[in-house]
């Protein structure tokens, strides 16, 4: 384990095997859909999560990338920029929005509002991490890998200062540490 984190949360096995159920969750809910599936991730935290969520997803799907900035060290600015949008069109596209991590809510909740703004026909998230107690409005993760109580963590694409994302697992940083 790395020196600066103090305890593991899920290791690369747990995630793994959550992100195969989830995988067969969304497949199961859209098998019948008569629109197009497009998963947007979110850079920079959530890649390690799709790229293994989308391996267990066994219908037809498009994919594509969206980077807002949102956090500069550990606390959440209000109102998020977007910094990198997507390549494609997402008109009367279902869409599965892909996150690490959803704490306040602010970010996802902008990202939403943007996506049918541009003329989705549904927006769903998946998450793979929620910290409930951080929300300040009502979004909700329609696909959740796990709950977390309100602690700062790292590793499997979440970053401190854009550093651990390459941990294999998800761990607590030691407080020291920020
Ligand atoms: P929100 O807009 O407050 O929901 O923030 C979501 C973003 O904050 C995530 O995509 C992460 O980049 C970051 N974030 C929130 N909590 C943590 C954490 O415990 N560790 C690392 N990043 C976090």
């Amino acid at each position: 384990m790395h020196q600066d984190i103090k305890k593991i949360l899920f290791t690369e096995e747990d995630i793994r095997k959550r992100c195969a159920e989830l995988g067969e969750e969304i497949s199961d809910a859209y098998r019948n859909t008569n629109h197009e599936l497009l998963f947007v991730s979110i850079l920079k935290g959530s890649i390690p999560f799709f790229a293994e969520l989308i391996k267990h997803v066994d219908i037809d799907v498009y994919y594509d990338f969206i980077a807002a900035r949102s956090y500069d060290g550990t606390e959440s600015v209000g109102n998020i920029k977007i910094v990198k949008d997507l390549d494609c069109s997402v008109v009367d596209h279902d869409i599965i929005l892909v996150e690490d991590i959803i704490d306040t809510g602010l970010t996802i909740k902008e990202i939403k509002k943007l996506l049918y703004l541009k003329g989705a026909h549904d927006v769903k998230v998946a998450a793979l991490l929620n910290k409930q107690d951080r929300r300040v409005n009502d979004i909700q993760a329609d696909f959740l890998g796990f709950e977390i109580p309100n602690e700062f963590v790292v590793g499997f694409g979440l970053d401190y200062n854009q550093k651990y994302r390459n941990l294999p697992y998800i761990g607590v940083l030691k407080e020291e540490k920020y």
